[in-house]
């Protein structure tokens, strides 16, 4: 089973997918992801992506099908979570053409809706692991140790794009850009609209019940 995980920055689409990930063994693809873990080897498509993400703006859409495309052809007929991807409707149609070419399809489409409010607390309480990238939050999930990643010790910060002006400028991008492509899944009837509210085992439970997993 191939999955794409959709909703708003802070919607849990990281949180969830992991927890996906162990339970399936699926491979996790995630955009955001990718684009950080450039910027950390200081690549030229990190120094590129840098420029948009750090002001809440989409990566132009060239780019970030390409680097989707690399990750596809990497499967090697394992099963997929897509987070992060599509986020415009130019990039779910060049989605379908890789699926094609690549010979597999999705199945399902998880959508998490969580209301503007609780997003905004989420995304300006998150810290992530500078080193492993493991992700916290102040309060719902906070690390023993004030600053230091539970996994692996390296130092735990705030992401650049979770400051204030950021998260105001990624809620309205998502809500102009990336919304309206529930439409685009709904009519191809795969599309499963879940609450993202709740304890991120509660919403997990939720997943697993509409998935039969
Ligand atoms: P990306 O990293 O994908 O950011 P995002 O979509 O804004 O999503 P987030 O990572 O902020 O949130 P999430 O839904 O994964 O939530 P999480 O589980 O971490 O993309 C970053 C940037 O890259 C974009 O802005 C853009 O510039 C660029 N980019 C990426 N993909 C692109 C594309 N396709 N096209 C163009 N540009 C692209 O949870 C958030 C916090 O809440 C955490 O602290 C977590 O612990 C906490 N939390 C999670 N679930 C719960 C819960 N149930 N209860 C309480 N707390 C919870």
């Amino acid at each position: 089973m191939n999955l794409l995980l959709f909703g708003a920055p802070g919607a849990g689409k990281g949180t969830q997918s992991s927890l996906l990930v162990d339970k399936l063994d699926m491979v996790h693809i995630s955009t955001g992801d990718l684009f950080r873990n450039a910027i950390k080897n200081q690549t030229t498509l990190g120094r590129e992506a840098k420029k948009y993400m750090d002001k809440g703006e989409l990566v132009p859409d060239a780019i970030v099908i390409g680097m989707v495309e690399e990750e596809l052809k990497r499967l090697e007929g394992r099963s997929f979570i897509l987070d992060g991807f599509p986020r415009t409707v130019p990039q779910a149609q060049a989605l379908e053409n890789l699926l094609v070419r690549h010979n597999t399809k999705a199945d399902k489409v998880i959508f998490l809706e969580v209301p503007n409010g609780v997003l905004v607390e989420r995304l300006a309480g998150r810290r992530v692991c500078k080193n492993c990238g493991a992700v916290y939050h102040v309060s719902s999930r906070p690390t023993q140790a004030d600053g230091v990643c539970d996994v692996c010790g390296g130092s735990v910060v705030q992401r650049d794009d979770d400051k204030e002006e950021a998260i105001k400028k990624r809620l309205q991008v998502y809500s102009d850009t990336t919304k309206p492509l529930k439409e685009f899944y709904r009519e191809q009837n795969k599309l499963v609209e879940l609450d993202g509210t709740g304890t991120a085992d509660e919403v997990f439970g939720r997943i697993q019940a509409a998935l039969k997993v």
